[in-house]
């Protein structure tokens, strides 16, 4: 059995895309099929559209989705119809190499469903990150789904499932910020500003948040930092110095992905502070910088995958933070929108107009 449902397709490199009937099978054994209630549009979906991913067009965009859970296939044991869930993009194995030792966020083996969403005519579509959520209905691996209290709001909650968890992880996982630590984040997005609303969580004392857009940076005074700084008008390495009296901060987030900015967190770090890039460079992006600057400095450049975070472990421990009014995840929703209406908040995004525009079934 199968059923028809609407979702969004983008059909070829850099075309716009489009709402078509996506049939989606019924759950085989280790799936489930979820009714989605919430996804937010990430960059990574434009990254698709645009095949700087890859080139298995057509996809079934969105990721970042909460949902309630239709049926399950055989097999499945630890959900059931009726359960309230966040979809991940790392249903890890538990057995590979990197799972068992403790860095399951390097899984080599992830899951993902088996069987394929394809169009009325057959074609089989890809789904984003193995998920596929700008769709009434989907179909994952169940371990795509992590049960987090049913009295949450579908559209903060959703969040959780990429760009946020993202921030929050590279500051909370990867910077192992502490209690009373120094914190500057480059780049206040969504991304960004996670890592901020992150360090405030742990517990740092001091977090500067460093974006060239005045808009961006009052988010970021929302979301938790307690200094903003304009790159284009105030040198950045500078005014985290002074802002840490002198020092540079214990860990230095670069949630942009460029290597000029990388740089600047480089420099404005303290002596054995650490350094983590969760921005996602291109290909031909290149650093070079004196060895000896590292050096006698200790420490440690880091890089963050998806917050190094393991879903089933994090996101009902952040759900529960958010219901307690302790993270404020409503602020990462700018507005809500439509499956019909991708394509305009890709533009917003791209405008920088949006922390996440989140498309709500
Ligand atoms: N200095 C400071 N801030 C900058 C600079 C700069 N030179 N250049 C850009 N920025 C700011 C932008 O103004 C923007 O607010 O960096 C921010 C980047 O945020 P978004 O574009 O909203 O991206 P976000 O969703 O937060 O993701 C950040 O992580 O997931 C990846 O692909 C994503 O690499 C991107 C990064
Ligand atoms: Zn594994
Ligand atoms: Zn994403």
């Amino acid at each position: 059995m199968s059923q028809e449902v609407r979702g969004v397709i983008a059909p070829g490199k850099g075309q716009p895309v489009r709402l078509d009937t996506v049939v989606v099978p019924d759950p085989g054994p280790g799936e489930a099929l979820v009714k989605i209630q919430s996804c937010g549009v990430c960059h990574t979906d434009l990254h698709y559209r645009e095949g700087g991913i890859n080139d298995d067009f057509p996809f079934l965009l969105g990721h970042e989705a909460a949902g309630i859970v239709e049926a399950v296939g055989e097999g499945v044991e630890d959900l059931a119809a009726g359960d309230f869930v966040v979809l991940n993009w790392r249903a890890v194995c538990g057995k590979c190499r990197a799972c068992l030792r403790g860095r399951p966020w390097y899984c080599f083996n992830t899951h993902n469903a088996t069987q394929k969403m394809t169009l009325k005519d057959g074609t089989v579509l890809s789904p984003a990150l193995g998920i596929g959520a700008f769709i009434e209905k989907t179909l994952v691996h169940s371990g795509q789904c992590t049960k987090v209290d049913p009295t949450a709001d579908p559209k903060a909650v959703g969040l959780l499932g990429c760009g946020v968890m993202a921030g929050l992880g590279a500051a909370i996982n990867t910077g192992g910020v502490t209690r009373g630590d120094t914190v500057a984040v480059f780049g206040c997005g969504g991304v960004g500003d996670a890592a901020i609303a992150g360090a405030r969580l742990a517990g740092a004392r001091t977090i500067i948040g460093v974006d060239v857009d005045d808009r961006k940076l009052a988010w970021a005074r929302k979301l938790g930092a307690t200094h903003t700084v304009n790159a284009k008008q105030t040198d950045p390495v500078e005014a985290i110095r002074e802002a840490t009296g002198g020092f540079g901060a214990d860990v230095v987030i670069e949630a942009i992905g460029r290597p000029e900015t990388y740089e600047q967190a480089f420099y404005a770090r303290d002596l054995a502070g650490t350094v983590v890039l969760v921005g996602v460079p291109t290909p031909d992006m290149r650093l070079e910088m004196p060895l000896l600057d590292f050096f006698g400095r200790g420490g440690a450049l880091k890089s963050s995958w998806y917050g190094d975070c393991l879903p089933s472990r994090d996101f009902p421990m952040l759900v529960d933070l958010y219901q307690q009014g302790r993270l404020d995840l409503d602020a990462f929703v700018s507005e809500t929108t439509t499956l019909d209406d991708i394509e305009a908040a890709f533009e917003k995004m791209h405008a920088g107009e949006v922390l996440r525009s989140v498309v709500v079934l």
